[in-house]
């Protein structure tokens, strides 16, 4: 495993971490409560120090599971949890105020069994609260001791540049893969100039940029890869094969499995700090850790960027 540093935090992160919204179940056809444990072990097995949750996922179950494998090992592991979306029902509302980011963060400590997070992030921008009633309200957080650090996700450009008139964050987690590049041209370079660290999620496309699926595929209307990543059927998935069919391409004459060379375009890229990648099972953990155990060539990442 390699590591890189969050910028102004004592925080030495791998450079693959674990994402574990598939934990949660219900948005990704279901997921088994004991492989996902394994799956958490098999990563920190492989070095991976990073696992980000949220309570959103199964609505607590992520954060249940990830606080019953991480029991007698919160030395080794670096929590990211967030805030910011409540479930009502099948409904989901931002909610960045103050009262809420309390509550939610001592639930989310019951449920991770630990006395502090490591990264707190605000999960989407809330447009019915004032960045600085939030941020002024993570701080206080911070100065409590019941966070470390304070990040934020999904947060454009403007949103990002208003930050510092109310509070220090470390990261940013926002989406990036060889499907989704939006956030290199702007938001990237910003990080990188003020000293945020880069947290990506997405990095496989919801698992299209393993390579395994060959033909497109429709999941029910509640499943991440019907609402959120849309890549697996009708016209997207023509697309989203050409840079499948590559990845297949430089996989043979590389002879690395097309996951592998999808992350280390990622994790090899400067201003990144860590791609989050979910995984289902202790193998995915394993075989998505191993990507930080080689380096793709530089004329190999020219190819992918096309
Ligand atoms: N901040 C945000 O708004 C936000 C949004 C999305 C995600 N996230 C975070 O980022 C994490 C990563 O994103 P993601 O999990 O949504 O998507 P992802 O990492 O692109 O894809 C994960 C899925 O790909 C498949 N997969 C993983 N490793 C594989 C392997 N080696 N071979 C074949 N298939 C493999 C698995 O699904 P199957 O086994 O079902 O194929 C797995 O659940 C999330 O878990 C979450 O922690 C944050």
């Amino acid at each position: 495993m390699k590591y890189k540093k969050i910028p102004n935090t004592d925080l030495n992160v791998s450079v693959i971490s674990l994402g574990t919204w598939v934990f949660g179940g219900e948005n990704w056809g279901g997921a088994q409560e004991k492989e996902s444990i394994d799956a958490v072990l098999s990563a920190l097995d492989c070095g991976v120090n990073l696992i980000d949750t949220a309570p959103i996922y199964g609505y607590g179950t992520s954060e249940e599971i990830i606080g019953k494998a991480i029991k007698g090992k919160r030395d080794k592991v670096i929590i990211a949890t967030k805030c910011g979306l409540i479930g009502e029902g099948p409904n989901i509302k931002n909610n960045l105020k103050p009262d809420s980011i309390k509550a939610e963060l001592e639930q989310s400590l019951k449920r991770l069994q630990v006395d502090y997070i490591d990264i707190y992030q605000c999960h989407w921008p809330d447009p019915n609260t004032p960045i600085k009633e939030t941020m002024t309200a993570m701080s206080k957080l911070k100065k409590e001791g019941k966070i470390k650090y304070i990040g934020v996700s999904n947060f454009d450009l403007e949103l990002l540049k208003e930050i510092p008139h109310f509070a220090d964050i470390a990261t940013l987690q926002n989406h990036l893969s060889l499907l989704e590049r939006s956030m290199e041209k702007d938001v990237i370079p910003y990080c990188k100039e003020k000293g945020i660290g880069v947290l990506t999620y997405g990095s496989l496309g919801g698992g299209i940029l393993s390579g395994k699926y060959r033909q497109p595929k429709t999941f029910k209307s509640s499943d991440a890869r019907s609402f959120f990543y849309k890549y697996y059927a009708g016209e997207e998935f023509k697309k989203t094969s050409k840079i499948v069919n590559l990845l297949n391409e430089i996989s043979v004459e590389t002879n690395r499995p097309p996951n592998q060379i999808a992350l280390n375009w990622i994790w090899q890229k400067e201003g990144v700090t860590s791609a989050i990648v979910g995984c289902r099972n202790p193998e995915q953990a394993r075989m998505n850790a191993l990507s930080a155990t080689w380096e793709l060539s530089e004329e190999d990442i020219n190819r992918l960027n096309m």
